[in-house]
């Protein structure tokens, strides 16, 4: 019964609409993502929600642009509205419609709304004084006169706001006017245009801002304080040649942002089949969430609710507001390189990545979000790669080794109990649109796996006691399930492929529990390795070098058996022990090594390399040799007294814990010296034992 009313609520998400004369960047993209995953999170939650959103078509800057082009206005917009439809998939954002404010239906309720103002009394016409260009032959918008600030004699400045002295004028004010586009000098010319009484309406859009207990605190008193300096009537027409719609029996054109809102209307009209009186029902049974930059806060949360109060339309129940982007601390730009259309960063980073770190950024504030690029670097690394994905692949793939495959029941206990708790957090946060809280929770989780794992050692423990190893890779199985349906929001992708990994579908929060106890899995398979830093810039070098040796894992293993590969005359394949596990490894000593000589040898190999397949022979992991290039010998590098499975580090460091590539591995220098293994000036240890060379070659590793 619940749960069907659940269905019943009907809730509509927008996101702001782009404009259609430029590219979406990953400044667009904090908010798109910020939507994105919101709604995937309430349609998980097994709610009834339509995510609209459209392309912002219509305005003076489209009209101009087309003529310098020499295109249509309808042929720039159509290149624009693919190109951004095509970015937006690439970043996973789902719209439910994406929609154009260039269409018959929102032309429709452009004129609805329009006809219910003007009946409520709300417009009157008004002759103006306005600049114009008779070069160019039409009047021009604050964005296209530039001149000499009335108040502080500024040069070159807007015909909007000084940015010298942040005085507000007319057009018409500015000192020696010149046209941006032809630059002549403009005259002033009157105009009759039509205004919609908002000053009237100030009681009630405050009314609605305190009674609305949805809307963040800040942004709900700077609207207040904008009501109480005194609201001015809006103009809401403008003269040809304009791109938009005519209004009706004249000859202006409504201006951008009257049709541009309404489209949020438009756009869910068009997801119900384009029957225009039924979108107007849905809207109005609906609960609106619109999500906003803090750049356009005016227009929606004075102009808009007057508009939609006074037609008779549903106002928003929540208006969230974010901030801008910044990277590295400071406005993106084309000069520092950080100036980022959405498809020059999918050459950088997986689009995950970003949707990842942006959720871990954003809170319900209009603070400005910044994308640090190490640190962007550093969470994927981290956070992604060494906490999340390791522990999926980790318990996936031991499962998959050790028990093929299966799981089986086990017991709820304490920590079950605990984990679950997080999992109705988490998901409450999502619900309440903190997505960055949300993320830390979904992080603590992962820890808490991966503590579990490493705990109850279930490498050790399947000597011992194999069904108990079994039931604690069942437990683990079942915290990865969760972590997956926690991160679909996020991360859709991701959290898509280890769920066919798991050999599951369609999770949703109502699986978050622990009741998986009889299924068998697929095979897994990693998904992400560490990456390194996104835009190059200047790094000491030291770190740099450490942080890539730091990536391997080296072991010792004792080689019990050795073989003619039977496809390549100079590779063995071997058998080796590494203590826990024992695996395959191809190595190229034939021209070097007898059988004889190798079989029983303690040598060291990087244990954490992505298997490989040589010549038809898989590779699990690489064994290292020195070679002295010109003399053409190679020696293996070996231990006597250390055990199969020992690590092998400088200073005592940790090894890592998640897989590499050959590339990453053959970017580390290693070198063999009389007195051992360096790596820079570190020597090689395993435990207490220092790694030697056999034949006493001195040369590079690999
Ligand atoms: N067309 C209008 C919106 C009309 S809604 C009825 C518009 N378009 S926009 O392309 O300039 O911006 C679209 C959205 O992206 C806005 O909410 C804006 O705040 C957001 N952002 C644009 N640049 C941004 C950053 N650098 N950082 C964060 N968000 C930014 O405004
Ligand atoms: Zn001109």
């Amino acid at each position: 019964m619940k749960e069907e009313k659940m269905k019943e609520e009907k809730i509509v998400v927008t996101s702001a609409l782009p404009y259609a004369n430029g590219s979406i960047h990953i400044g667009h993209l904090v908010e798109y993502i910020q939507t994105d995953i919101i709604v995937r999170a309430l349609k998980l939650a097994g709610k009834n929600v339509i995510y609209c959103c459209a392309d912002d078509t219509h305005g003076a800057p489209i009209q101009i642009k087309s003529t310098q082009l020499g295109i249509k206005p309808t042929e720039l917009i159509a290149k624009f509205q693919k190109e951004h439809q095509e970015d937006f998939a690439a970043f996973h954002i789902k719209f439910d419609s994406y929609y154009s404010t260039n269409s018959k239906e929102n032309q429709y309720f452009s004129n609805l709304v329009f006809e219910r103002l003007k009946k409520k009394g709300l417009i009157y016409e008004k002759e103006m004084e306005l600049t114009y260009c008779e070069n160019c032959k039409r009047f021009l918008p604050d964005r296209y006169v530039k001149g000499e600030c009335p108040k502080c004699g500024a040069e070159d400045q807007y015909g909007d706001v000084c940015e010298k002295c942040n005085s507000a004028y007319k057009t018409i004010d500015l000192i020696k006017p010149y046209c941006t586009i032809c630059k002549g000098t403009p005259i002033r010319k009157k105009s009759t245009h039509f205004f919609f009484k908002l000053s009237v309406l100030s009681d009630k859009i405050k009314k609605w801002l305190l009674e609305n207990k949805n809307l963040q605190k800040e942004v709900r008193n700077q609207i207040l304080t904008w009501i109480e300096e005194g609201l001015e009537d809006w103009c809401i027409s403008r003269d040809k040649p304009y791109f938009g719609f005519q209004i009706p029996g004249t000859d202006k054109y409504y201006y951008v942002w009257l049709d541009a809102p309404i489209c949020y209307i438009s756009s869910l009209t068009n997801y119900l089949g384009g029957d225009v009186k039924k979108g107007e029902q849905y809207w109005n049974k609906s609960k609106i969430i619109h999500v906003i930059g803090k750049d356009i806060i005016y227009f929606h949360m004075l102009f808009w609710p007057a508009m939609l109060m006074e037609a008779d339309l549903t106002l928003p129940e929540n208006i969230l507001v974010h901030g801008f982007l910044t990277v590295n601390k400071e406005k993106m730009s084309k000069s520092r390189g950080t100036f980022l259309t959405a498809r020059e960063f999918l050459k950088l980073a997986d689009p995950e990545f970003l949707r990842f770190y942006y959720a871990g950024s954003l809170s319900k504030t209009m603070t400005d979000i910044d994308l640090d690029l190490d640190d962007f670097v550093a969470r994927v690394n981290n956070e992604i790669v060494s906490n999340i994905a390791n522990f999926v692949y980790r318990t996936l793939s031991f499962l998959n080794r050790n028990f093929d495959s299966e799981i089986i029941t086990f017991k709820d206990d304490k920590f079950t109990k605990k984990l679950e708790k997080l999992f109705s957090e988490t998901t409450e946060l999502f619900e309440k649109y903190e997505l960055r809280k949300a993320v830390q929770n979904i992080l603590q989780i992962s820890s808490e796996g991966n503590r579990y794992f490493q705990e109850k050692e279930p490498w050790v423990l399947i000597k011992k006691d194999s069904k108990k190893a079994h039931e604690v890779l069942s437990l683990c199985i079942n915290l990865v399930k969760n972590i997956v349906i926690l991160l679909k929001p996020i991360m859709p992708i991701f959290a898509g492929t280890i769920e066919k990994q798991l050999n599951l579908s369609n999770l949703s929060f109502n699986d978050l529990n622990f009741d998986l106890k009889k299924h068998k899995i697929n095979d897994a398979e990693i998904i992400y390795k560490k990456i390194d830093s996104i835009i190059s810039e200047e790094k000491g070098g030291v770190k740099m070098e450490e942080d890539k040796f730091l990536k391997l894992n080296l072991k010792v293993a004792k080689i019990l058996e050795v073989k003619d590969h039977p496809n390549a005359d100079k590779l063995y394949v071997m058998k080796i022990d590494l203590g826990s596990e024992q695996r395959q490894l191809v190595a190229g000593l034939r021209s070097y090594y007898s059988s004889e000589k190798l079989l029983g040898k303690k040598i060291v190999i990087v244990s954490n390399l992505e298997p490989a397949k040589l010549r038809g022979e898989t590779s699990e992991g690489m064994l290292l040799a020195a070679s002295d290039e010109g003399k053409g010998s190679v020696g293996v590098l070996f231990v006597e007294k250390s055990e199969p499975g020992t690590t092998v580090t400088i200073d005592g460091s940790k090894p890592c814990e998640t897989i590499i590539s050959f590339k990453e591995f053959l970017e580390v220098s290693l070198v063999s010296k009389e007195s051992g293994v360096f790596f820079e000036d570190k020597v090689l240890f395993a435990g207490e034992e220092k790694v030697l060379v056999d034949k006493k070659i001195k040369g590079k590793i690999s």
